[in-house]
């Protein structure tokens, strides 16, 4: 789908997440034909480089970044001549001139400003695009998480971008969201007649999100050890999740509609008890790259992992537990939902053929796609014996080529803040509502100085996260 003429400013445009994925997404677009031929894609930072050693730079980043071979030397150049640079200080006066000159104000062209610096200089990009009349009436304004690390922060940060930008014109990235198998989720729950009628407490029997990393904090100690598993993911990303799956159908695919009703799931959400939730931290007796020597510290008591059991207070849900967990240096990487459906009332097989039940799996990351369990006769002579068959739609092997064209997460959002349309991006009352619901639990953890439980990397995580579904009769899914 072709997008209108654009030009995206990219503050902090030389660092990580915008050589990362930013760029290399935008490059990704523009060879699809996304990009129109007189926008302009403008880093912003504080160092002091001339377009051309930006444009080097970026060149370098999509090598480091991009597969080999998924592009060609003309395709580089032809992006890179859209490229500019401007330095700037965003606390300042200096570049804000050459800024205003760079970026069209006209109402046929659509303006998006990409925050990709510390939330403390959000205040100061805001008023200086203001008072300086380069953001138009129709600006877009593009941050990432961390929102805020608590419901007072996130609110000042609210409250600082909206004093110059209506709600319509933020844009607060959760990258889970441009994932694809998320949307699919949505597709596969209200597109369907199979599943809706059977999403609610009288046939499921309860859910499991887990996103297990195998990476551990690495050089992100720093910012890491004073946020932990449930800042940096639980209130994000397996929130998202969690209100996707649980929430009731919008009346329409519509930013407010689906945002609306995510809201409700938040605010549903009971505090969980103590014995609810197990906090790990991973030790590794072998590799000397455990918890406490990446972040190099004798005594941190932040978690690198965390499982809970969640209950929502609704009818659709009322007993229904939701298990989440995640965590570093885990056994493999897997994001993965699962919808574990009842068994059925009554077997009219014998005991032998055991008791079987339906389980629905969405997976992230690997291997996109959706599994249902299904229970059939086991072919062959031996009578009646039930056996589970997966029915599997691994998005590459359903699709074929068609399934390599999809967009990673980033691509998919920048696209999104150009076209307009704000579903896939969090509300400022969803975040507030998110941080509502998780302070009071980071706030017992802190006033008890609790200590995480130790787990040995390569593992699912501390014995007693298993203990938390053994007690109920259930146990986590594998991790492959
Ligand atoms: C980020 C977290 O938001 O998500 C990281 O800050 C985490 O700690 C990452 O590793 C996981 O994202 P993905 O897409 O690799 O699953």
């Amino acid at each position: 789908i072709p997008v209108d003429d654009f030009d995206l400013v990219i503050f902090g445009g030389t660092g990580d997440l915008a050589r990362r994925k930013i760029l290399p997404g935008l490059f990704r677009r523009f060879c699809s034909g996304q990009m129109p031929a007189q926008s302009r894609i403008i880093g912003a930072a504080r160092s002091e480089l001339s377009d051309a050693a930006f444009r080097r730079d970026i060149k370098a980043a999509l090598e480091e970044f991009l597969p080999k071979d998924s592009f060609s030397a003309k395709e580089v150049k032809a992006f890179l001549d859209q490229l500019h640079y401007v330095r700037i200080d965003a606390t300042g006066t200096e570049g804000w001139g050459a800024l205003k000159k760079l970026v069209r104000n006209d109402k046929d062209t659509i303006q998006a400003f990409y925050f990709s610096v510390a939330p403390s200089l959000f205040g100061d990009l805001a008023e200086r695009l203001h008072t300086n009349k380069i953001a138009g009436p129709g600006a877009r304004i593009v941050v990432e998480k961390p929102f805020g690390r608590d419901l007072g922060s996130a609110k000042k940060l609210n409250s600082t971008l909206r004093d110059h930008f209506d709600e319509s014109q933020i844009y607060r990235i959760d990258h889970y969201l441009g994932k694809e198998t998320v949307q699919n989720l949505m597709a596969v729950r209200f597109g369907n007649m199979l599943f809706e009628p059977l999403w609610n407490a009288q046939y499921v029997d309860h859910v499991q999100i887990t996103v297990a990393e195998t990476v551990g904090v690495g050089g992100r100690g720093a910012y890491y050890d004073k946020s932990g598993a449930m800042r940096d993911m639980v209130q994000n990303h397996l929130m998202q999740l969690l209100c996707l799956i649980a929430m009731e159908p919008p009346s329409h695919f519509d930013p407010d509609a689906v945002r609306d009703e995510k809201l409700k799931v938040i605010r549903a959400l009971d505090p969980p008890k103590r014995d609810d939730i197990v906090r790990g931290q991973y030790e590794s007796a072998t590799d000397g790259k455990g918890y406490l020597e990446e972040v190099e510290s004798n005594d941190s008591i932040t978690e690198s992992f965390i499982a809970m059991k969640l209950a929502i207070s609704n009818w659709r849900w009322a007993g229904v537990p939701f298990y989440l967990r995640t965590g570093k240096r885990m056994k493999a990487r897997t994001s993965e939902i699962s919808i574990v459906f009842k068994e059925t009332p009554h077997s009219i097989f014998d005991k032998d053929s055991g008791r079987h039940r339906n389980i629905l799996s969405i997976r992230l990351q690997p291997n996109e796609g959706i599994t249902l369990g299904v229970t059939i006769k086991e072919p062959g002579p031996g009578g009646m014996r039930l056996v589970d068959v997966p029915l599997d739609m691994t998005f590459a092997d359903a699709l074929g080529p068609e399934a390599e064209g999809v967009p990673d997460a980033y691509e998919r959002l920048i696209m999104d803040v150009i076209r307009g349309n704000q579903t896939l991006f969090m509300r400022g009352d969803e975040v507030e509502a998110a941080w509502s619901w998780t302070d009071p639990i980071i706030e017992d953890w802190t006033r008890r100085g609790e200590r995480p439980k130790p787990y040995d990397v390569g593992t699912t995580g501390p014995e007693d996260a298993a203990v938390l579904m053994h007690r109920e009769g259930r146990r986590w899914l594998d991790i492959k």
